[in-house]
């Protein structure tokens, strides 16, 4: 017995130390934790139960034979996130670069299926060369048995993936078939191929952080939601953000108790929206006095500013926010805030969050860039989230709401279940001077005509009355109410129940 006791020590120093001092030291230097340092960070004290320290891998070729780390390049398990259950892989860079052998795939899909089982979400802490080169096909086919679960889970449980340092080849495909992905500056890349192999093929000259770091992936591709500073903050921002989400798709968000009064007025709303309707305003000033203490977890603000997207809460319940920008391109719907809103609109109506969608939207983005490179199928990706969202909808109209973009953005045509506006709506199918320069084209060299057509289809149009009149609108609210307004529509949705009609599943347009 005590032989054995001590066999088991040995084995667990011996997983605890990784690929050895050396390594760590290494891995340090870079300004990264270790794996193991990092679940420690990320979960509540003492509470992490780890499986599998004492896996090896089972290969023989390079030498690998006399080559073996208990745990085997990954750490996994499961632990507690403020008092609630998730579960967590933290790849080890000291132990073959993290790479990911046969046997580290089988410890990653062992947590995925009980994290399915028991309906709680999945983390990955991601840090790995890729494909274990030594394994050959054998580590590509744990690549696949992992990515086949992620599209199981995908709508079950949330996937969160956390890139801590290189991500490279097919191994981006874990990370980009979960629900977001966060990055750290400096220290983590993402790419399908490497600079050198973009070197030669198309001979383009470009560095690692260029062509895959976090502040690319954030501004330019908007593959990844978040860049954090280091390791630290991004473990304890996602510790944050779970707080918003719930554990699976079987519950609902997390309630937090607030102490910001459901009915609480903001009398500077009232004057948010300037006089001339060209001139911008920060939407994102309204979000957060609507929010409860002005608390938003915004998701790639860097990427299509002109869509804001995040959680916030209200009355202590968790909403998804969605929200027009007229900061960034006029608040314009284009092909990649399309993209961007109708991905979190899915996951919030995956996840029973209800959104709330804050309206000022001149319209698509016209131009050749946006048509040839299919405005017409990504725009319908947002039209077509927002239509077959079962949560609660609630809508506020702030300004311009024109044309399709009118429709888009949760109307009551799909089935926005509360939709209001403030005074300053504008419900059109277009602005006042262009519809003017179309239907009065004859008398476009007449100025003083085409002031006077202007203003008649301005008073006509440029109000929220001719959509509240035909019921699109449920109430014309004041701004200083709208947090008391959307806070009362939100409760009354609690027990909001619909369902869509029976599918194999939809055919969104990809
Ligand atoms: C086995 C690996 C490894 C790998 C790194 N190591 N990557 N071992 N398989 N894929 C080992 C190194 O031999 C080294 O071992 C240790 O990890 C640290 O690596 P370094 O190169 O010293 O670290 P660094 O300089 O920081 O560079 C990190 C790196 C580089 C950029 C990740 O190691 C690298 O380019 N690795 C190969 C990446 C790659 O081509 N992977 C396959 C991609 S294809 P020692 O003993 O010296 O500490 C792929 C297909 C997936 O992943 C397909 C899924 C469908």
């Amino acid at each position: 017995m005590q032989e054995i006791i001590r066999q088991l020590e040995e084995k667990r120093a011996a997983a605890r130390l990784g690929g050895g001092e050396k390594r760590i030291a290494a891995q340090h230097s870079k300004g990264k934790l270790t794996a193991r340092e990092r679940i420690e960070l990320f979960l509540d004290d003492g509470s992490f139960e780890e499986w599998d320290m004492f896996v090896e891998h089972d290969c023989t070729d390079f030498g690998m034979a006399d080559q073996r780390t208990p745990g085997d390049g990954v750490v996994t398990g499961y632990g507690l996130v403020n008092g609630r259950p998730v579960f967590v892989f933290s790849q080890d860079f000291t132990v073959f670069g993290g790479s990911l052998s046969a046997a580290h795939a089988r410890k990653i899909c062992k947590i995925m299926d009980q994290a399915m089982k028991v309906g709680v979400p999945v983390i990955g802490l991601n840090d790995s060369g890729g494909a274990r080169i030594q394994e050959g096909v054998a580590s590509l086919a744990g690549y696949a048995d992992v990515f086949q679960r992620n599209v199981l889970a995908s709508g079950v449980v949330p996937q969160i993936s956390l890139i801590m340092g290189p991500c490279a080849g097919g191994a981006v495909y874990s990370p980009a078939m979960t629900d977001f992905i966060f990055m750290v500056k400096d220290s983590s890349y993402m790419f399908v191929t490497g600079p050198e192999v973009v070197k030669t093929v198309t001979n383009e000259e470009v560095t690692a952080e260029d062509l895959g770091g976090a502040i690319t992936h954030t501004t330019k591709s908007g593959v990844a939601d978040l860049a954090f500073e280091n390791d630290v903050e991004a473990l304890l921002q996602l510790r944050r953000f779970l707080g918003y989400l719930p554990l699976s798709n079987r519950e609902k968000p997390p309630v937090r108790p607030t102490d910001d009064p459901a009915d609480r007025m903001d009398l500077s709303l009232d004057t948010l929206i300037p006089d001339n309707p060209n001139k911008p305003y920060d939407m994102k000033e309204l979000i957060v006095k609507i929010a409860d203490e002005g608390e938003f977890f915004e998701l790639q603000p860097g990427h299509a500013g002109n869509i804001v997207i995040g959680f916030a809460r209200i009355d202590g319940h968790p909403v998804g926010i969605v929200a027009n920008q007229p900061m960034v391109l006029a608040g314009c719907l284009d092909i990649d805030s399309s993209k961007k809103a109708g991905r979190f609109v899915r996951f919030c109506d995956a996840f029973n969050i209800p959104i709330v969608t804050l309206v000022d939207v001149p319209g698509f983005l016209p131009g050749t860039a946006q048509e040839y490179n299919g405005i017409i199928k990504h725009g319908a990706k947002l039209l077509f989230a927002y239509a077959e969202a079962t949560v609660p909808k609630v809508t506020v109209i702030t300004r311009k709401a024109y044309g399709g973009a009118y429709d888009v953005m949760s109307s009551k045509h799909l089935r926005g279940d509360v939709n209001y506006a403030w005074p300053t709506a504008e419900i059109a199918v277009m602005g006042p001077k262009g519809a003017v320069e179309i239907i009065f084209r004859a008398d476009r060299d007449e100025p003083e005509k085409i002031e006077q057509r202007t203003e008649e289809y301005r008073q006509k149009f440029a109000n929220p009355f001719v959509a509240g009149s035909l019921g699109f609108i449920d109430d014309v609210i004041l701004p200083h109410g709208t947090r008391r307004r959307v806070a009362k529509a939100l409760a009354m949705l609690r027990t909001k129940q619909l369902e869509n009609p029976w599918k194999k599943h939809d055919n969104i347009p990809l």
